[in-house]
């Protein structure tokens, strides 16, 4: 296990997957590193112009490392080197798997639904049929990594099913969980808080460790790469998750007692945050935390302390996904509340469907349950608008919803002002820059230097012909990348999806558009009250009254 690393195969190419092999890919031109996946349309999309995720300047990376670059530095500045390519998106994970002499594993951990630990425990199906694959397909000494967040206990398991299929083969096994966050990804990746390494503290796990550590050195200051045992680093994944979701719930709490008492849940997470040992960060009241992970890693996390005879700790830390799912409820209620208990015949406009700003992903979308209340009160129109999702996306997260009943009802735009044309109430469901009032934003009027143009961690000059990338310059030829023939489909489907730099809406003329009285709601904190007012609106907020 102490031999360097030449060859990498990165099991699942989602929202981890990609994105880390890229970067490592950027940083380690020597290693090859080989992105696997069972979907063929994700891979067909990895090797096309229209990456499957949208993350800022990872298309630049991408380019760079799939296609190929001429590369300057910053000592060697007017000399070009060529730069092959190194990262391969492919479906022939047998293949992959028989080269490399790392593997990791970066496929979906959900929750399970059904059986023992049903809604708590996670459903290992899918990570464990990788797991076989790999037993049955990688050479003696492969050293396997769990990227993807796991129960704890996981690596033991992982030996056992390799000594299983593979009875005295030699492999090793790590725990380096991911810590990235969708919308910024790449700039988590090329400058990441930790970099967390658990191994069996043998000779041969630490060797290997040491390996890990290394492709990660080609970019990570060594005093930011933690090496732990793979308990420790299985469980502080979970934690780092918890006490992040822990926080969201905290200020969420509060925010009902600020809609009690007229207090500002904005001003108190402003104030509690100056205080260095609290901090400002994830103090954002609103309709709680979504996405893929939170949820499902506090259920994990309870179920583990279930497991252990620890009811108390399991109570504790359920509390946080209670708290969640109240506040969403809370809301919807708000909402029905007041629009006097009566949405029969009245059109909703939902704005922002994505789990956050800056990323298409609908996974655990918190507008699924607040729409899941309000179709409940037979409104005529449930109204969808988010540029960054795609539309089969969003009614996907939906279906659990939806029946004979109701799905007539719903509808999903590709323009805010036809979204919200005739409603008598809008929703605001995602933090989206371009929902957002920025202070000294002149309501009514498009000012495209606001819009959403997210912010760049590099310089991306004539099409990205060169790239500036942490003080090195990558020229790449554009002949080099694919082209997509006329009747792709993936240009299609991108078409209905937009991109993440969106025009801010402008209110003036959503409020002229829509049904007295106008209703505005806030469930994110991005409307100014008093100038939504100003045009016309009856706004109602989360703890907020500015
Ligand atoms: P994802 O669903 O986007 O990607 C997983 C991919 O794995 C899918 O494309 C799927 O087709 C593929 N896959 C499944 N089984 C496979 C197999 N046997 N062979 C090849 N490909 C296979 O998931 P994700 O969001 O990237 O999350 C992956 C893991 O990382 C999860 O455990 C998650 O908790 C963790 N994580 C996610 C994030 C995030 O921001 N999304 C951040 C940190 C950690
Ligand atoms: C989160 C963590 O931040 C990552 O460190 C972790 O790697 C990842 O989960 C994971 O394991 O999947 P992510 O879910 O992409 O990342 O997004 P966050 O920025 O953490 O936001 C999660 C949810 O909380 C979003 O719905 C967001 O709008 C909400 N949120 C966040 C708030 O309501 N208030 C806040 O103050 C912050």
């Amino acid at each position: 296990f102490g031999t360097p690393v030449r060859h990498i195969a990165v099991v699942g190419a989602g929202y981890v997957g990609g994105p880390t092999a890229a970067v490592i890919a950027l940083h380690n031109p020597h290693i090859r590193v080989e992105v696997l996946d069972k979907d063929q349309r994700r891979v067909r999309r990895w090797n096309s112009p229209h990456l499957p995720i949208h993350e800022s300047s990872l298309i630049d990376i991408v380019r760079v490392t799939r296609d190929g670059a001429s590369l300057s530095s910053r000592d060697n500045s007017n000399v070009p080197t060529d730069r092959l390519p190194n990262l391969f998106f492919t479906t022939d994970s047998q293949a992959s798997l028989a080269k490399a002499d790392m593997v990791m594993m970066a496929v979906n951990t959900p929750t399970k639904t059904f059986g023992i630990g049903a809604g708590r425990a996670t459903n290992m199906t899918t990570f464990d049929a990788a797991v076989k694959e790999v037993a049955l397909y990688a050479r003696p000494g492969t050293i396997i990594v769990e990227k993807s967040t796991v129960p704890c206990g996981t690596a033991q398991r992982v030996r056992q099913m390799l000594d299983a299929v593979r009875p005295g083969t030699p492999f090793e096994i790590l725990s380096n969980p991911e810590f990235l966050s969708e919308g910024s990804a790449v700039r988590n990746l090329l400058h990441p808080d930790r970099v967390l390494i658990g191994s069996a503290k043998t000779p041969s796990g630490r060797r290997a460790a040491d390996a890990l550590a290394s492709v990660y050195a080609a970019w990570v200051p060594r005093s930011r790469i933690l090496e732990v045992d793979a308990w420790s680093s299985e469980l502080a994944k979970l934690v780092s998750n918890a006490m992040l979701a822990q926080r969201i719930s905290s200020i969420n709490s509060i925010s009902a007692i600020c809609d009690r008492t007229g207090a500002d849940v904005d001003e108190i997470a402003r104030s509690a945050g100056l205080d260095p040992r609290i901090g400002p960060q994830f103090l954002k009241a609103g309709l709680g935390f979504g996405g893929s992970c939170f949820r499902k890693d506090i259920a994990s996390l309870t179920y583990l302390a279930e497991s252990l005879g620890l009811p108390e700790v399991a109570h504790y830390w359920s509390q946080v996904n209670s708290m969640n799912d109240w506040q969403r409820d809370r809301f919807a209620h708000k909402v029905i509340h007041r629009m006097e208990e009566n949405l029969v015949g009245k059109k909703i406009a939902i704005l922002g469907f994505a789990f956050k700003k800056n990323t298409g992903d609908t996974r655990e979308s918190l507008a699924v349950d607040v729409i899941r209340v309000l179709l409940q009160e037979r409104p005529g129109e449930i109204a969808i608008f988010d540029p960054c999702c795609l539309s089969e996306d969003i009614m996907r997260e939906l279906e659990p919803v939806l029946d004979a009943n109701n799905r007539e009802r719903v509808h999903v735009y590709t323009d805010a002002y036809q979204a919200c044309e005739q409603a008598n109430a809008v929703v605001v469901v995602n933090d989206s820059d371009p929902f957002k009032q920025a202070p000294g934003r002149k309501l009514g009027k498009s000012n495209s230097k606001n819009a959403s143009t997210e912010q760049q961690p590099f310089e991306t000059n004539d099409m990205a012909k060169e790239i500036h990338i942490d003080g090195s310059r990558f020229s790449y030829h554009p002949t080099q990348s694919p082209i997509c023939a006329e009747d792709c489909p993936d240009c299609q489907s991108t078409k209905s999806r937009g991109t993440m730099s969106i025009e801010p809406v402008e209110w003036a003329r959503i409020a002229y558009g829509m049904k007295e009285p106008r209703w505005a709601f806030d469930g994110r904190g991005v409307l100014d009250v008093s100038e939504m007012e100003k045009l016309g609106f009856r706004v109602d907020t989360l703890g907020r009254h500015t």
